[in-house]
């Protein structure tokens, strides 16, 4: 009898250590200041991409911690290898598949056009000699040095930052005119503060879950556990808490 309880003490134990040890955790970087996607409330990650990953390690069975990284070192990390995954509204370009795998696509966004209310500003606050921010790196960033400065459209300064709370500080602050971000981070922002939405760049960007390129078995377990969430009506549960 004795030894039988040992036994099963015994067997008990390395179940259950094996169990810890067979459960892999990816660190996953994100860039915690683009609400609703990632911010940071009372300490925890959340966000719409917060709890999609937290959703799928958990249909794939695998561990997750989050890392909070600038949006312009999230690439960098993936190919040095300090963060395994990248969740952070990415939107899937040409030019990052360079040196990236992107997982399917889970949503789309276009870009948008925030300015400070009551000072009559609109749209044409683009052209000419103002001063427009955008977050370092970012698809908005590229729109406006691309299509608008180097065409020498805007003629005066693209202000770049590392975060969107001191971009927004700006704003509210009057030190640029405009931001160009992403359209449904932006209505957010204008929700409770002295800003207004003054119009939408249709860019159709899809975002996705992004891996070191080449990282097959990893962006497997993504697209499944993507599917997965999808299938379990659990993607539609997500987007009514964060979009409606
Ligand atoms: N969708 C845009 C891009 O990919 C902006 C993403 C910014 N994300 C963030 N977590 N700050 O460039």
């Amino acid at each position: 009898m004795r030894k039988l309880m040992y036994l099963v003490l015994v067997l008990a134990l390395v179940l259950g250590l094996g169990g810890q040890a067979f459960a892999q955790t990816y660190v996953v970087g994100t860039s915690a200041d683009f609400p609703p996607f990632e911010y940071i409330e009372d300490g925890e990650f959340v966000g719409f991409d917060m709890d999609l990953m937290r959703a799928i390690a958990d249909e794939m069975d695998f561990e997750i911690e989050f890392r909070d990284i600038s949006f312009d070192s999230l690439i960098p990390g993936l190919r040095t290898g300090t963060i395994d995954i990248v969740i952070a509204a990415m939107t899937i370009t040409e030019e990052r598949k360079q040196a990236v795998s992107f997982s399917d696509p889970y949503y789309v966004a276009n870009q948008s056009v925030i300015v400070k209310e009551g000072l009559d500003r609109d749209l044409t606050v683009l052209f000419g000699d103002n001063r427009i921010g955008a977050q370092t790196g970012t698809t908005g960033d590229l729109w406006v040095t691309e299509r608008l400065y180097d065409q020498g459209i805007l003629t005066g300064q693209v202000v770049r930052y590392e975060t969107f709370d001191l971009a927004i500080e700006d704003l509210v602050n009057e030190n640029v005119e405009a931001l160009v971000l992403d359209r449904p981070v932006a209505e957010r922002f204008v929700e409770d503060r002295p800003l207004i939405l003054v119009g939408e760049i249709i860019t159709h960007e899809e975002y996705g879950i992004a891996v070191d390129r080449g990282n097959e078995e990893l962006l497997q377990k993504l697209n499944e556990g993507l599917q997965r969430v999808i299938d379990s009506g659990r993607m539609g549960e997500l987007i009514d808490k964060y979009f409606r």
